[in-house]
């Protein structure tokens, strides 16, 4: 089993919760990049969208997501624009083994509506916005998401499972 496994896909999908899990079932470090960003910048990620902006916050999280990859182990949750941004999917392949963490639009919604105020992409939307927001989004994203490693439907993930098959190479 390959040591570096990234969690990839949408706002939502449940990367952090699943890959806490996961790193402790698989004895790995775990690593959540939006915070890792947070610490290195001593700013939150809606300030860092506020004050510095989108582009500056993407160039940011590619290049934390660059040095964290160096490690020789861990199970990353990584944001969910992260592998969509300067090519970071090719970089997220080549490093390790990828997991897109799918999900349906209305589940993605269920989970965001109440959580909005976090995450600075959709804290302003009201219901039919945020809707139209996360399809037009995911249908944009799938295409990168889709060329993870491995594709887990987010509403049925069983983490003994999982890493089950991650250390017996038989998925
Ligand atoms: C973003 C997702 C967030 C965070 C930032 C932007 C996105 O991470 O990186 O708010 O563009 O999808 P989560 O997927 O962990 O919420």
């Amino acid at each position: 089993m390959g040591k570096r496994i990234f969690l990839i896909g949408f706002m939502g999908s449940g990367k952090s919760t699943f890959g806490k899990k996961l790193a402790k079932e698989l004895s790995l470090p775990f690593i959540d990049l939006d915070k890792e960003i947070e610490i290195k910048a001593k700013c939150s990620i809606t300030d860092i969208f506020k004050y510095l902006g989108e582009d500056t916050f993407r160039k940011m999280e590619s290049d934390c997501l660059h040095e964290l990859s160096n490690r020789d182990e861990f199970v990353m949750a990584t944001g969910g624009g992260a592998p969509c941004y300067f090519n970071n999917i090719e970089h997220i392949n080549k490093k390790g083994t990828s997991i897109y963490i799918e999900l349906d639009p209305q589940s993605i919604f269920n989970r965001l509506s109440n959580a909005k105020n976090i995450r600075p992409t959709i804290k302003d939307k009201k219901d039919d916005e945020l809707m139209s927001f996360i399809k037009e989004k995911l249908a944009e994203r799938e295409t990168v998401y889709k060329q993870a490693r491995y594709t887990l439907n987010g509403l049925s993930i069983n983490v003994k499972e999982v890493a089950d098959k991650l250390v017996t190479s038989n998925w």
